[in-house]
């Protein structure tokens, strides 16, 4: 079977064959893939800034937002059979026993950074036919999402900062009542990002550089939310105009745009980034900034994949905008194409979320 794979050492992306796994643990699944989605990460890691093959590999295979179907479960797997659509969990835990994150089954919170992500850091993706994995790293998604469900992984990144929010917002001693959120960014976890924050009754603009009229600015009416072109506001006056939010979930990865957007904060508000800026990307940060900070009791959090019980609250989500607004979910999938265009793919981006059809049901 088919693989596609990046050799970092030889800067190169390719297809090459790969043996089908063949599964023997006792709680170990073979899955057959259906979709795998692309997205930025995995655009840097085809341009070689970002990734890692796994110990003693010169490629990785790519592919970590996956869709894939229960083919055959070891004897003692109980909650999966044959048949069953899931999706698989990305970061895998860390081996230290003093990590308490990743023993306490929350790799996504792992303190010493030596976790491997599947089709990202150390271990192989999901671009291919077969893959074996275990059942603690799969989650069940119901068929009637089928066509949808690859949107399961990135929808996550939102939970988990959703979740995180309302922990933080927990600490208010009284009732916030109606909200405003802004979500920066018309991607993928933008607009998943949007679709959650209306879901959730917040009164929501989305602000990115497309144009008013772009498919992206329309999607985003079509929820019900506003539509801000950045190249006509800039984001340091935005709360001037649009007023100030309590809720700002960043989805850009632009460093000096992460550092301005806390400007849009209404006091006790916060800002979850999770978009990964270049490492070179230098940014001013100025008094004014920070005195605002702590004068509003805003909070700024970073957040980074998901656990478990945000890939169970990003199904119940993922159900939830099936029923507001199922149009605007399917159009987010704009593309759909077989494996050996995914190289292609990668190097030119079209639409919003490109997916790699790797099989329809059997
Ligand atoms: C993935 C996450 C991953 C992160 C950092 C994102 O694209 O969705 O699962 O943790 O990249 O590697």
């Amino acid at each position: 079977m088919q693989a596609l794979a990046v050799f970092p050492s030889q800067k190169r992306v390719d297809l090459l064959d790969i043996a089908e796994p063949q599964p023997k643990g006792a709680t170990e699944v073979l899955l057959r893939l259906r979709e795998v989605g692309l997205c930025g990460t995995d655009r840097e890691i085809a341009s070689f800034e970002y990734g890692d093959p796994p110990s003693g590999s010169d490629h990785l295979i790519l592919g970590h937002e996956s869709l894939a179907e229960v083919v055959e479960v070891g004897r003692e797997v109980h909650g999966l059979k044959p048949g069953d659509l899931v999706v698989a969990m990305v970061r895998r835990p860390c081996p230290h026993p003093e990590c308490r994150a990743c023993r306490a089954g929350r790799p996504d919170f792992c303190l010493t950074g030596d976790y491997t992500e599947r089709g990202i850091k150390g271990a192989d993706g999901f671009l291919t036919d077969y893959v074996a994995d275990d059942e603690a790293f799969l989650v069940k998604v119901p068929h009637a999402l089928s066509d949808v469900a690859v949107l399961v992984e990135p929808l996550t990144v939102v939970t988990k900062a959703a979740d995180q929010a309302h922990a933080i917002f927990n600490r208010l001693p009284y009732d916030p009542g109606p909200q405003r959120g802004l979500v920066l960014g018309a991607g993928p976890i933008g607009l998943l990002g949007a679709m959650l924050l209306v879901a959730d009754g917040f009164e929501t603009i989305v602000y990115s550089r497309d144009s008013e009229e772009s498919t992206q600015a329309k999607l985003v009416r079509s929820l019900g939310a506003q539509y801000v072109p950045s190249t006509a506001n800039p984001i340091e006056s935005l709360a001037e105009g649009w007023g100030e939010f309590d809720v700002v979930l960043e989805a850009v990865g632009f460093a000096p745009l992460m550092m301005a957007a806390s400007q849009t904060l209404r006091a006790n508000g916060l800002l979850a980034l999770t978009g990964v800026p270049h490492e070179a990307a230098a940014v001013e940060l100025n008094g004014r900034t920070l005195r605002d900070l702590v004068l509003g009791n805003r909070v700024v959090f970073g957040t980074v994949n998901a656990g478990r019980r945000d890939h169970l609250s990003a199904i119940q989500h993922l159900e939830q905008f099936m029923v507001l607004f199922p149009e605007s979910v399917r159009q987010l999938i704009t593309y759909r194409v077989p494996l050996d265009e995914a190289p292609q793919m990668l190097m030119q981006k079209r639409g919003i979320k490109n997916v790699v059809e790797m099989r329809r049901a059997a």
